[in-house]
């Protein structure tokens, strides 16, 4: 399976002091450097945590593919199409939520999605949709013309946090049925959302079916905790010096 690292939650440290560290380029770079597939962003309509400028430094400098999360508007699809990521993924986006909290609802969205990627496919930029696992939604979702879905690894998340591992098997079930229909109408199947370096056991199971996860808030919180011993460290050497 390949991992797309997402580094959203880098940019969320920044932002909550509108500075400029710590930065989601040099992020990206690390990651790429460390082995990562893929970096994966998502550029919100309130601009919470990656910024424009994030987005067009990242999409320059770096070398494996970049995947542009973004919500189905015509803001989005113009920048999208500016800077030419080598994935979009569109996501549901709704301001008041924490993360985005379900997947998008192709079917009934079906008519203006095959309208809105329409471009990206003309420009050869690789179409994902973010849907539940749920069969109807990868069907309309193959309806629409994408390339690919990524299935809403969320509630399978939250149940096995919760030691509810009966229903988290069940989520999985889901899961794995609407990848192998996925796989059987020829879409690339990816999955995400809410995976840790715990959680994620159960879905490589899945390994020949989703060809790639994306991961961000578990690798960006484990950066900062392991990280934290250090950078305390080099403030003390700093301040001891004198
Ligand atoms: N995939 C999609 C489509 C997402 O919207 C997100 C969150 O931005 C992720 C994956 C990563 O989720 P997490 O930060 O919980 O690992």
């Amino acid at each position: 399976m390949r991992l797309g690292v997402n580094i959203d939650h880098v940019a969320t440290v920044r932002q909550a002091r509108r500075t400029f560290e710590p930065s989601p380029v040099f992020a990206a770079l690390i990651a790429q450097q460390a082995g990562a597939d893929q970096i994966t962003l998502h550029l919100r309509e309130d601009r919470r945590h990656i910024q424009d400028r994030d987005l067009e430094l990242i999409k320059e400098l770096i070398t494996i593919p970049v995947n542009l999360e973004m919500a189905p508007t015509e803001e989005m699809r113009e920048i999208a199409l500016k800077v030419k990521p080598d994935r979009i993924t569109l996501v549901p986006e709704r301001r008041e939520e924490i993360t985005t909290e379900g997947g998008l609802d192709v079917l009934s969205l079906k008519d203006s999605l095959r309208e809105y990627i329409k471009p990206f496919k003309e420009e050869g930029i690789e179409v994902s949709l973010f849907i539940d696992p749920q069969e109807s939604q990868v069907k309309a979702s193959k309806e629409v013309g994408a390339d690919a879905v990524e299935l809403h690894t969320g509630t399978y998340a939250n149940l096995w946090n919760e030691h509810r591992f009966e229903e988290a098997q069940r989520e999985l079930e889901r899961l794995r049925k609407s990848a192998q229909l996925g796989k059987e109408l020829r879409l690339r199947v990816y999955a995400g959302h809410g995976l840790t370096y715990h959680n994620v056991k159960e879905i490589l199971k899945l390994s020949d079916l989703i060809e790639e996860l994306n991961i961000g808030h578990s690798i960006v919180a484990n950066a900062v905790i392991f990280g934290f011993e250090r950078a305390v460290r080099e403030m003390l050497a700093l301040i001891k010096e004198r």
